[in-house]
C-alpha cells in the first residue's frame, strides 16, 4: 500500500500554528524510560507513527506502554529483556538508542541495526567505542549490535565526531555506571539537553548538557519520573520555511525561537520579516520572492541537516543563484533529483548543491526518500503550477503531526490517496 499526497499549488500559507514535541527527542525520552523500575509519563508527545514503532520495540523488552492523545506512559517491570531483535526494531532508525539505556540497566544489549531514513551510511563506530571506555565489549553479529559489560565504570572518552546518537548512548550508560564519565566534543542538540533534564530529574547526576562537555557522575539506580517533551525545532522551522516559500503569514508557537536561530538567520537573509512574540512563539512574513541563499549543514548550533531539503526548496523559487552544502550525510542528495523533476533549476557537485530559483515550479510527481524530503516537496508543489503527487508519504507521517490538517488549517489544498502497489 502506497500513499500519496496530492498539493495544488499557487497557495500562500496563512494563519496560527501550534508545534508539539519533538521527534528526537521522545523517542530517547520513551528509551529512558527503560532505565527505572515504574511508570514514566511524558507529555507533549508529537501524533506520529515513529512513537508506536518505539511503543513496540519498548513492549518487546518487557514495557506496558499506552499512547492516550498527547500523553505517553511507560510502565518498566524490574526485570526487563535486553534483546531488541525484531522487525519491529529495524523499522525505527532511533531504535539504536535503547542501546546506551539497556546497557546502563542491565550491563548488556542486543539491538538489530536499524533501517530508517535513506539518506547515507549510519555506522555505529562512535557509539560502540564509547561503550568500550565504559568497559562494555561490543561486536556485530549478523546485523546486530551485541554489547556486554561485567561491570560499567565511568570514563573519559572524546567524540571524533559530535554525533547525537553517539552522545546519547555515551550520556545514558554512564548515568548508571560506577564514579565519573566525562565526554568531549559532545553533540549540543536541544534534544541532548532535554534528555539530561530527563535523566536527571530521575536522579542522574549530569553537568554541561548542551555544551560540547557533559560530565556525568554514575548512580545506582534512577526513579521514574513525568517530563515534558520539548518542542520540535524542525517541524518549527519547516513551517516557518512554508511560510517565506508561499510569500504568507504565519504565527508559529510552542518551539522556543533559539533553538532555530540559524534558520531564522538564514529566512531573514531571504528577506522575511520574523518577529519574536514570545519564548515559545514567533511571526513570520514574506512579501516578496525570496532572495537566494547561501547555507551549510552543521551540527547544532549551525543550520541543521534536517532543514537542508527546505533550504534547497526555498531556492528553487528565490530570485538568483543558491549554494547548500551538505556536511551531516552523504546521501542527502537525492532530494535535488525530486526538485529538477519540479523544474528546478538545479544541479549537485559533490556534497554542494547549486540552485537558480524561479518564480514558480512545475507541478509532478515526485517521491518522498525521507521525512524531511518529503516535507520538502510538500512546500515546493504549493509554489507550482497546479496540482503536484507527492508520493510515499508515509515517511512524512513518520516525523510531521497530523500534516494534511495542519496544511489545510493554514490555507493549503492538500488531499490523500492510498493505492495498492
Ligand atoms: C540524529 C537525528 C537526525 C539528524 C541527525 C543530525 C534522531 C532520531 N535523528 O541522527 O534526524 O539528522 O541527528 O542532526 O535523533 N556517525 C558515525 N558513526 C557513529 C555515529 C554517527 O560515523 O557511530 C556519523 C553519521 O554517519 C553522520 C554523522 O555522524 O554522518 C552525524 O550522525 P548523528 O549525529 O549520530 O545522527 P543521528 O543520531 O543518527
Amino acid at each position: 500500500m502506497s500513499r500519496s499526497y496530492f498539493v495544488q499549488g499557487g497557495v500562500r500559507l496563512d494563519g496560527e500554528i501550534e508545534v508539539t514535541g519533538a521527534k528526537n527527542s521522545v523517542l530517547k525520552l520513551m528509551a529512558i524510560a527503560l532505565m527505572a523500575t515504574g511508570r514514566t509519563t511524558l507529555t507533549n508527545c508529537p501524533d506520529i507513527a515513529d512513537i508506536e514503532a518505539m511503543a513496540a520495540v519498548l513492549r518487546l523488552l518487557g514495557c506496558e506502554v499506552e499512547v492516550a492523545g498527547d500523553v505517553v506512559t511507560i510502565d518498566t517491570p524490574e526485570e526487563i529483556s535486553n534483546e531488541a531483535t525484531d522487525k519491529a526494531v529495524q523499522k525505527l532508525r532511533a531504535s539504536v538508542c535503547v542501546l546506551g539505556a539497556l546497557v546502563g540497566r542491565t550491563g548488556g544489549a542486543v539491538v538489530a541495526m536499524p533501517g530508517g531514513d535513506a539518506i547515507g551510511n549510519r555506522p555505529l563506530d562512535m557509539h560502540q567505542r564509547g561503550l568500550n571506555h565504559l568497559g562494555a565489549e561490543t561486536h556485530m553479529d549478523h546485523g546486530r549490535v551485541v554489547a556486554r559489560a561485567e561491570k560499567l565504570t565511568g570514563a573519559e572518552y572524546r567524540l571524533t565526531f559530535p554525533s547525537v546518537g553517539a552522545t546519547e548512548t555515551f550520556v545514558m550508560a554512564a548515568a548508571l555506571a560506577e564514579g565519573k564519565s566525562v565526554l568531549s566534543n559532545a553533540a549540543r542538540e536541544p534534544e541532548i539537553s532535554d534528555i539530561c533534564e530527563l535523566l536527571s530529574k530521575m536522579g542522574a547526576k549530569i553537568t554541561g548538557a548542551g555544551t560540547s562537555t557533559i560530565e556525568i557522575e554514575g548512580v545506582p539506580e534512577l526513579s521514574p519520573v513525568s517530563h515534558r517533551v520539548i518542542g520540535d525545532r524542525i517541524v518549527g522551522a519547516t513551517w516557518a520555511f512554508g511560510a517565506v516559500m508561499t510569500r504568507g503569514d504565519l504565527t508559529i508557537t510552542g518551539v522556543d525561537p533559539m533553538h532555530m536561530h540559524v534558520a531564522l538567520e538564514k529566512l531573514r537573509g531571504a528577506g522575511a520579516e520574523i518577529e519574536v512574540l514570545g519564548p515559545k512563539s514567533i511571526h513570520v512574513v514574506q512579501e516578496k520572492q525570496p532572495l537566494a541563499i547561501y547555507t551549510q549543514t552543521m551540527p547544532f548550533p549551525g543550520f541543521p541537516t534536517d532543514l537542508q531539503p527546505m533550504a534547497i526548496a526555498l531556492a528553487a523559487v528565490s530570485k538568483g543563484m543558491s549554494v547548500v552544502t551538505e556536511n551531516i550525510f552523504e546521501s542527502r542528495f537525492r532530494f535535488v533529483e525530486e526538485m529538477v523533476r519540479m523544474g528546478a533549476d538545479a544541479e549537485t557537485d559533490g556534497h554542494h548543491a547549486k540552485i537558480v530559483g524561479r518564480d514558480r515550479l512545475d507541478s509532478a510527481t515526485v517521491w518522498a526518500s525521507d521525512i524531511r524530503a518529503g516535507a520538502g516537496l510538500v512546500l515546493a508543489a504549493m509554489c507550482a503550477d497546479g496540482e503536484s503527487e507527492v508520493c510515499e508519504v508515509h515517511h512524512i507521517e513518520r516525523g510531521y503531526p497530523e500534516f494534511i490538517e495542519n496544511v489545510r488549517s493554514l490555507g493549503g489544498i492538500i488531499r490523500a490517496a492510498e493505492e495498492l502497489v
